[in-house]
């Protein structure tokens, strides 16, 4: 169990000779309070490929256009070997299918941070929150509203992002470590889907009320509405990255479900459900929470690393007209996050209200914004919520996973005696 009157930042995690995911602030960041996004990778040009022998070991397309590669080609035999200046994250014209030589260090070593953290809902004991839930004394009415469109919220948002990444990005980010941490992401935003589910059958809440709230609460279904839009343009067969249109809807794309989504979106539900926890209620569900916070966070820097590897690739692509768009975009999501928070707070609850979640959620915003290099949209915005700053400090990451036991290591280890 999660300590909350401590740091809860210690989550457990199989051992690790250096800490996960070592933050590595760029400068003016030093402050900032939240996990963030390591430095993007330069291409590493001059390093020599021990491996490579020549470019390419994939015919290129039949049609003799100058199409990037999805990795389905046909093989050739003898074929040349992939250089690691060959690679690119998007438009790749050598083969994706070798993963080594890593030319973006930064997607493998978040590949491997992301196995260390591994967890399962169901090791994540609910005996309290079922007592609680089904005490009617042990929460209140507005309380029980909040958890509830809170699991609607994600237990869509998982399905949805985990399609996202399935059939809208995969084909499309044309880098074989990249697809490593996309083919874990997804893997991650499965077992969130499964969070939801336990969480449901272990409360005995009405299923259909929670994994239909997509469809019938509108200020839920306005935000997978409109996420949807941009990966519904990926998930078209004729779509191909390749012409600056294109690798500019790839990019609405990830910011769309990287910086907004999983950026932003998410952190008014996370806000939520620790402030459960650090009142010692519905601990069981916080806890899950936390992990998914711990795996998102991971998620939007890695899409941060994507979004600023490809601007360095293709600076044609980062005008300031699509600099503007993209921040129209996020300060469309803002209100239909305003509007959620006030759906699921028509009252104040737990310390929380509503007209803090629009301070917060501008404030994130405003970090986004530098993240991705964008002047920023509210400003003087600030955190009204400086215990969030607590739990994400990443200087705390030392001791961040010190209390698991070794099973994931050992508990699956064939035995051959
Ligand atoms: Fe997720
Ligand atoms: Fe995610």
């Amino acid at each position: 169990m999660l300590d909350w009157n401590d740091t809860p930042n210690k989550l457990p995690r199989g051992p690790q000779e250096e800490p996960l995911n070592k933050p590595q602030y760029r400068p003016g960041y030093e402050n900032q309070p939240e996990q963030e996004a390591g430095p993007v990778s330069q291409p590493e040009a001059s390093v020599p490929d021990p491996y490579a022998v020549a470019d390419g070991a994939l015919r290129q397309p039949e049609t003799g256009e100058d199409e990037a590669i999805t990795g389905l080609e046909q093989v050739e035999l003898g074929g040349d070997r992939v250089q690691v200046d060959d690679k690119r994250i998007i438009n790749c014209r050598a083969d994706v299918n070798q993963l080594v030589p890593f030319k973006y260090q930064w997607a493998w070593e978040k590949y491997i941070n992301a196995c260390a953290n591994h967890w399962m809902p169901n090791e994540v004991n609910m005996s309290a929150d079922i007592a609680m839930w089904n005490d009617p004394n042990g929460l209140t009415d507005d309380e029980r509203l909040i958890l509830k469109r809170g699991f609607g919220f994600f237990a869509s948002s998982e399905s949805l992002v985990a399609n996202n990444l399935v059939l809208g990005i995969y084909k499309h980010l044309t880098n074989p470590e990249c697809r490593q941490y996309l083919l874990r992401q997804a893997f991650e935003e499965a077992v969130h889907g499964h969070t939801f589910q336990y969480i449901v059958e272990s409360l005995n809440l009405d299923e259909g009320e929670i994994f239909n709230m997509y469809r019938e609460l509108p200020s839920v279904h306005a935000k997978a509405a409109w996420a949807l839009n941009y990966t519904q343009s990926l998930n078209d067969p004729d779509f191909k990255t390749g012409t600056p249109e294109n690798d500019q809807t790839f990019l609405r794309d990830l910011i769309a479900f990287y910086v907004i989504f999983e950026g932003i979106w998410f952190y008014a539900g996370f806000v939520q459900y620790l402030s459960f926890g650090r009142r010692n209620k519905m601990t069981g569900t916080a806890e899950q929470m936390q992990y998914i916070m711990r795996d998102e966070s991971m998620h939007l820097n890695f899409g941060i690393d994507v979004i600023n590897q490809i601007k360095i690739e293709n600076p044609h692509l980062w005008t300031a007209e699509f600099q503007e768009e993209v921040r129209a975009m996020i300060d469309e999501a803002m209100h239909l996050e305003i509007e959620y928070a006030h759906d699921t707070m028509p009252r104040g609850v737990l310390g929380l209200n509503a007209s803090m979640f629009d301070e917060y959620m501008k404030f994130i915003a405003n970090r986004r914004c530098a993240q991705i290099g964008l002047k920023e949209l509210y400003p003087g915005a600030e955190n009204p919520f400086p215990w969030m700053s607590e739990m994400m400090d990443l200087k705390k990451e030392k001791n961040f996973f010190e209390t698991r036991v070794i099973e994931y290591q050992t508990g699956g280890a064939l035995s051959w005696d």
